[in-house]
């Protein structure tokens, strides 16, 4: 029997104890997750980022680039951002996640160009299947514009997610350095490549999931952004395209897993892949994430960077805004398809 589905979102759905997933969550058959399938002991780079602060930063550099290249993604450790910032994010987003409905329910919106909202699956206006996850979307570069749109339950939400914010922010940039030299590019190439810059963040909330088999939390998908920051809580549940194969990124405590997004994409002369990923559920555990998608501001002018493009590699893409190209970001939905192809040369 089709259970109906009466509330706002999952996490209200779930808690009133359903034991199949209702059917506008089930993917079609040649759509779903195949979970024996995924590489679970694959090796993932891990980068120590404190290196890039003394005599081996060329060598940190030279790792980050390689990994950009082969992969799209690394982890990192001894990132900068301390302990207490980052435990008190994920603190902070578990007590959002267990506010009563209608404390949460304040910040609710269906309408992707909302700066601060809280949502369910992905685009519920456009999409056919719905996917295992809420999320709360916020706006958080510069700060001072959006941090009163913010939840202000639990109490201590906009200052402890402030300074989570503050911190990513930093260490993108520094990851941005590293990323502009790896590629033969002055430090500041990508950081001024953004223009104003923006820093936009998601705080994912994936229940406990009867049929994890059936949906996805997030299904495979590419970020539209430059680079994404992602935080996971101690649950498994991403997983990341590499040679043919869906790799489990399985949390590594104290580490931050790093990808590149579609404008890096651009900006590398693909050179740099953005990487296909997804989030899958499980059966008895909640799971928390915080990915930070640093981007371009809207008006920034994206284009390959002409100091490395040349007679072998010609420009792949021709040059567009930020906003040219995330109009259709929300509309599409989440494809394997890249949103790029229309700017391709
Ligand atoms: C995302 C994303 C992965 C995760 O929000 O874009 O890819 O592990 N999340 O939640
Ligand atoms: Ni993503």
């Amino acid at each position: 029997m089709a259970t109906a589905y009466t509330k706002l979102l999952l996490t209200d759905l779930v808690s009133s104890h359903v034991n199949q997933v209702p059917y506008n969550y089930i993917r079609p058959l040649s759509d779903r997750p195949d979970l024996l399938n995924v590489e679970s002991n694959a090796t993932i780079a891990l980068i120590d980022l404190q290196g890039l602060t003394g005599a081996n930063r060329s060598q940190v550099v030279k790792e980050i680039g390689l990994a950009c290249q082969n992969d799209g993604f690394f982890q990192v450790k001894n990132h900068g951002i301390p302990k207490d910032v980052v435990d008190g994010m994920l603190r902070v987003a578990k007590e959002f996640f267990h506010l009563p409905e209608s404390e949460r329910l304040k910040t609710y919106s269906q309408d992707p160009r909302k700066t601060t909202r809280l949502s369910t699956s992905f685009n519920v206006k456009t999409e056919k299947v719905s996917n295992w996850r809420d999320y709360l979307r916020l706006h958080c570069y510069p700060l001072e514009n959006f941090v009163h749109e913010w939840p202000s339950n639990p109490p201590c939400f906009r200052q402890v997610v402030g300074e989570y914010c503050k911190n990513t922010r930093e260490l993108a940039l520094r990851l941005l350095e590293a990323i502009s030299e790896s590629l033969g590019l002055e430090s500041d190439y990508m950081e001024k490549a953004l223009g104003k810059q923006a820093q936009h963040m998601a705080i994912n909330y994936y229940p406990p999931c009867p049929q994890p088999e059936l949906t996805y939390g997030l299904p495979g998908h590419k970020d539209p952004n430059a680079i994404t920051i992602l935080l996971q809580d101690g649950v498994s549940g991403l997983q990341v395209f590499r040679n043919g194969k869906w790799v489990a990124v399985n949390p590594i405590p104290d580490t931050l897993v790093i990808n590149i997004g579609d404008m890096m994409q651009v900006l590398s002369n693909d050179r740099f892949n953005s990487v296909l990923h997804r989030a899958i559920v499980n059966g008895t555990s909640e799971r928390i994430s915080v990915p930070t998608f640093y981007c371009p501001s809207p008006d920034a002018l994206i284009k390959p960077a002409e100091a490395i493009a040349d007679e072998e590699h010609p420009p792949m893409y021709r040059s567009f805004t930020y906003e040219d190209y995330y109009v259709n970001f929300w509309d599409q939905g989440l494809q394997f398809a890249s949103c790029l192809d229309v700017f391709k040369l």
